[in-house]
């Protein structure tokens, strides 16, 4: 097998810098987290951005450099410009809200593409400085869409692949942007481009067909005198890191906790990011209007939601806390008592071993996002039910809504739906529950990490190396 190189605008570890000093923590983000296990066992390298270390003394940057090296990552550096044009720029106030349907999020006059442009040819620069004959290139997600097309021509000869973690959109949506063919030509650089679903393949073929007058034939695009392959590989999680996790008895002592404190109670989880396609107010407010309408739920239902902070910079992200807060505030103040309140709100980042404990105690989990690539969130929750219980409702609207056909589906944007599910879901018989997650557990542990890993590697490795280029004489 070659060496792998995966290229990802986040590390999996993330620098961080406060009063106590600085420390190399794990991302979140189901790209992070869902490739940290293949990179552990391959001997390649992971080349990527190590969040911001302008604060940091020669020494303690000295000391980040090694603790990379023993991963084996390598840091591209940021610089403040770059974070704030590349990463929170162009990155997500221009592609995330367009990949999720939000077009209105998009600022009017976008002026950060050409930083954009650059960093990703500083991304394909440092790949190639890395870059050994026979290695494989896998570059990850929207950051970083025209690096394949800058990779292509510092190295001709090179297998390289793209996986597109978000949702590829209508291309009646795509085509608004400015940018848009320069996008699509950038990603054509790759040997395969892989998306998690099917119909992201369809909008993107549509796409190239709308754009470039370039027809897709079963699963290829003959490109600039080379031969394109795109393919729907569904990504998956560690299902058996997750599982032996749910199985430790540090875990269940957790668990035990978690269900004593709320004997009385069922227990509703939400797990995310902090992001507005997340779907979290109107989840919030699903509960409040079954708490509104049922009052005999009333102080016997806790929901958990655990948000992990995320692009803090962005305004879009820092207005959506505030309406988060607010209404957990009103829902608490509504419907808390003096002993116990309804919603219990943990805005910080949760290590595996808490949400394990955390999945494990669930009744219910409740995935609501208004558009998502795929949310592994709910097959880490199903890979930490080997007592396989516990109910998962799914937005119809993740790209996990294809697979997992046995969750309560709902629409996300149906407030009085989502309180309908719920209810089902909480009042579900005991026999349902275990069928339903029997099949999930089923799916999500033979389709895991690795068999996401090895069904695109193969594909790549059988795509033909490009014919060397003849120059003219
Ligand atoms: P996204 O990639 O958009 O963040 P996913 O659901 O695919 O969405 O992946 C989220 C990943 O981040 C999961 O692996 C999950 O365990 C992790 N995560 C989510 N919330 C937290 C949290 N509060 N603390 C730590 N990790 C989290
Ligand atoms: O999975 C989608 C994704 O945008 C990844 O590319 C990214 O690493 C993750 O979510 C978390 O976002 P960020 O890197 O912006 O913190």
């Amino acid at each position: 097998m070659s060496r792998l190189l995966l290229v990802s605008n986040r590390l999996p570890v993330t620098v961080k810098a406060d009063k106590d000093g600085v420390s190399v923590v794990r991302s979140a983000g189901g790209l992070a987290t869902g490739l940290r296990g293949p990179h552990e066992r391959s001997g390649g390298l992971w080349i990527g951005w190590p969040g911001d270390v302008s604060r940091l003394t020669p020494q303690q940057r000295a000391s980040v450099e090694a603790q990379l090296a023993e991963l084996r990552c390598v840091p591209l550096y940021l610089s403040a410009s770059e974070v704030s044009r590349f990463y929170e720029g162009y990155s997500n106030r221009t592609l995330w809200p367009l990949c999720h349907y939000l077009i209105d999020r998009i600022p009017e006059q976008e002026r950060d593409w050409d930083v954009y442009r650059k960093v990703n040819e500083r991304f394909a620069d440092l790949v190639a400085r890395h870059y050994q004959p026979g290695d494989t290139i896998w570059v990850h997600d929207y950051q970083l869409m025209l690096v394949p097309a800058f990779l292509r021509a510092r190295l001709p000869q090179a297998r390289i692949g793209f996986f597109f973690h978000i949702p590829f959109p209508s291309s009646e949506i795509f085509r608004t942007l400015p940018h848009r063919a320069d996008l699509v030509r950038g990603l054509l650089g790759a040997d395969l481009i892989g998306f998690h679903t099917i119909t992201y393949v369809r909008h993107f073929s549509s796409t190239l067909m709308r754009l470039l007058g370039l027809e897709t034939v079963v699963d290829r695009v003959a490109y600039d005198g080379r031969e394109v392959r795109l393919g729907a590989f569904p990504m998956g999680i560690d299902a058996q890191a997750f599982e032996n996790l749910a199985k430790e008895p540090a875990v269940l002592e957790e668990v035990r906790t978690h269900r004593e404190k709320s004997s009385e109670l069922r227990l509703l989880l939400g797990v995310d990011r902090l992001d507005y396609t997340k779907g979290i107010p109107r989840r919030l407010l699903a509960v409040q209007r079954l708490l509104e309408r049922e009052p005999t739920w009333r102080g016997r239902l806790r929901f958990v939601q655990v948000a992990v902070p995320s692009r803090t910079a962005v305004a879009d992200y820092a207005a959506y806390r505030d309406k988060v807060d607010e209404l957990v505030g009103r829902i608490n103040g509504l419907y808390g008592s003096v002993h116990n309140v309804p919603v219990h709100y943990l805005y910080r980042s949760f290590n595996e071993r808490q949400l394990t404990a955390l999945y494990r105690a669930a009744d219910v989990m409740f995935v609501t996002p208004i558009r998502d690539g795929m949310n592994l969130v709910a097959k880490e929750f199903c890979a930490a039910r080997p007592d396989e219980d516990g109910v998962l409702v799914l937005s119809e609207f993740a790209g996990a809504a294809d697979e997992m056909g046995d969750a309560v589906m709902v629409n996300p944007y149906d407030v009085e739906g989502m309180a309908d599910a719920l209810e089902a879901a909480l009042e579900m018989p005991e026999e349902e529950r275990r069928t339903r997650m029997r099949n999930l557990r089923a799916r999500v542990k033979e389709y895991d990490v690795h068999w996401w890993v090895r069904s695109f590697l193969d594909e790549l490795q059988a795509t033909p190396t490009p014919p060397p280029r003849v120059e003219p004489a």
